[in-house]
């Protein structure tokens, strides 16, 4: 629980991150896919600069402090952007590189970080690498993919399964040898053994940080190290027994193939290599149990600047189990280190669908007061909805491998600007549906209503901005007993807040005797502010309260 000082404090820290998926954030020229200069046409949205400016009244701007852009690299598009062709271009439907670069410094001008994609556990089976790599057993790229001999009888080197489901191994048949993918036949994985591998991925970090970017989201980093003798994983006990055959990723342990001690030296020097560059920020997905998890910060703080915590996005919607969550984290992150935390991202359902509109709100709220840096999922500041996808517009690959209902297109589809066609996202048909709410759920709405969602998370990302409690503040969480609350409290030596989340669709009345009277400052209803006092407070259905206290 440290509390840092305001010059220690930076700017990943004490910031919200706001994901966009390009494909469907804005489509400028009319291919029903978004690009780069969409992003460029709606960043006075996403932050105009001026958000503090303006303390009274609704902001006029989300106020997010930085982007993480998923890929918009060259690509087959087999995995939409994760199956990489050019490590260091832009994919022609979304703009090139004079774009991006025009991007970072619009970006710049408003105070907002750009955060890119890194995809370096495999590329795409386009890429120039892989396309040499497999001409032949001896050609010089052979090793920089993972290459074995089939066994004698002509099955693959061993059981693993690929996370998308089938086998892990795709026989070439020119060279009658194997390669190992865990996602999709097209995206070969990388031997991160191979010095010349390590090197060429390193170059293109330095690539992108020399155009000015300011951080890496790396793609699945815990896998890049295999066991090199290729072990089966062990069963894992707690699998579903029902699930079929061919998900044999999900029935293991994943022992053999992730998560390996070794893979910490390869983020050590990635952490070298980054901080060689100013105030850059690297952001990891890793989704291990937190006492493997936690080894990500490394053992000084020379590893990843945040491991994605994925925790709450696991989890019911139930006051307990955020607490107890949020309370073993807070607790376990080294002094070191700073949390975060993530409600929604495009391999996901969307928030709204999972908990409700109304305890969307309640989200918000939680989100952006915890300790610890918030990531924000586009289109989730208006309470957007799953898309309805059907096996006519699907476009997922792992929903046409393991069914429509594992779709990730749900949580995929184009950002509702307005009620107009395809909700101002594109003047044609967008790549996936918009979903049909999105005329009573678009930003030109939300943004007239003072009470919307949009201006719910304004209004939070604002406070949010000028609170030291808030922003660096400790984290304690406090007894209430009652059923469906989380309350905590955030303190700094500016000034303390007490945070009351009410999980349920009923009224709840708390006591914190210990604690006199306090001040409203916010409620997810945006309808009260002032004095209240806490050995007696109510709370609405689905309400959650900022309340200025004395501690
Ligand atoms: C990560 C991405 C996911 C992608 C996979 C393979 O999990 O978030 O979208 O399919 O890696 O690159």
């Amino acid at each position: 629980m440290t509390q840092s000082t305001q010059n220690e404090i930076q700017w990943w820290q004490s910031g919200v991150v706001y994901q966009i998926y390009p494909r469907s954030f804005k489509d400028t020229t009319g291919n029903g896919i978004g690009d780069l200069e969409g992003i460029i046409a709606r960043l006075d949205y996403l932050n105009d600069g001026k958000a503090d400016r303006k303390a009274e009244g609704p902001p006029s701007s989300l106020g997010v402090e930085a982007l993480w852009l998923s890929p918009f690299f060259p690509s087959p598009g087999a995995d939409f952007g994760y199956d990489v062709s050019n490590y260091v271009d832009v994919d022609s439907i979304f703009g090139d590189l004079a774009t991006f670069d025009r991007l970072v410094s619009e970006a710049h001008k408003r105070g907002i970080k750009i955060i890119i994609d890194y995809v370096p556990n495999h590329s795409s089976d386009q890429h120039p690498w892989f396309q040499e790599s497999r001409l032949n057993k001896h050609n010089a790229k052979r090793n920089w993919y993972i290459w074995h001999d089939p066994k004698p009888d002509g099955s693959p080197p061993n059981k693993w399964g690929s996370v998308f489901g089938g086998p892990a191994w795709t026989l070439d048949e020119e060279t009658r040898q194997y390669y190992l993918h865990q996602f999709l036949k097209e995206q070969p994985e990388f031997n991160w053994r191979e010095a010349e591998v390590k090197k060429a991925l390193f170059d293109v970090l330095r690539f992108w940080m020399d155009r000015g970017v300011d951080g890496f989201r790396m793609d699945v980093i815990g896998m890049l190290l295999k066991d090199p003798e290729l072990r089966d994983n062990p069963h894992n006990p707690s699998a579903d027994p029902g699930l079929p055959d061919f998900n044999a990723y999900e029935r293991v342990i994943h022992q053999y193939n992730e998560d390996l001690d070794e893979v910490h030296q390869i983020l050590r020097d990635f952490r070298a290599l980054t901080d060689q560059y100013p105030d850059r920020c690297l952001i990891g997905e890793v989704w291990y149990e937190l006492p493997r998890w936690i080894m990500y910060y490394g053992k000084n703080g020379d590893e990843l600047h945040l491991p994605f915590n994925f925790r709450l996005m696991d989890l019911p919607w139930d006051a307990r189990a955020f607490r107890k969550s949020v309370d073993e984290l807070d607790a376990a992150v080294p002094d070191f280190g700073w949390p975060n935390y993530v409600l929604g991202n495009h391999d996901r359902r969307r928030l709204a669908s999972r908990i409700g509109l109304a305890q969307a709100r309640v989200a918000a709220m939680l989100l952006l007061t915890l300790r610890g840096t918030p990531t924000l999922y586009y289109g989730d500041e208006l309470g957007m909805n799953n898309g309805e996808i059907t096996l006519e517009n699907m476009q997922d690959p792992q929903g046409f491998r393991l069914g429509l209902d594992r779709s990730r297109d749900t949580g995929r589809t184009p950002m509702q600007w307005n009620s107009g066609t395809y909700a101002g996202f594109s003047a044609v048909e967008p790549w996936l549906p918009v979903p049909q709410d999105f005329q009573e759920r678009n930003v030109e709405l939300q943004d007239a209503d003072p009470s919307s969602m949009l201006n719910l998370y304004r209004q939070l990302l604002r406070y949010r901005r000028m609170t030291p409690a808030l922003n660096q503040g400790s984290y304690r969480s406090i007894d209430v007993d009652r059923e469906g609350c989380y309350v905590y409290v955030r303190e700094h030596a500016q000034g303390a807040r007490l945070l009351a989340l009410n999980f349920v669709d009923e009224p709840r009345n708390i006591s914190i005797p210990a604690m006199d009277r306090g001040r409203v400052i916010l409620s997810t209803h945006m309808d009260r502010v002032g004095s209240v006092l806490l050995s007696d407070l109510d709370l609405r259905p689905n309400e959650g309260v900022i309340i200025e206290v004395n501690v």
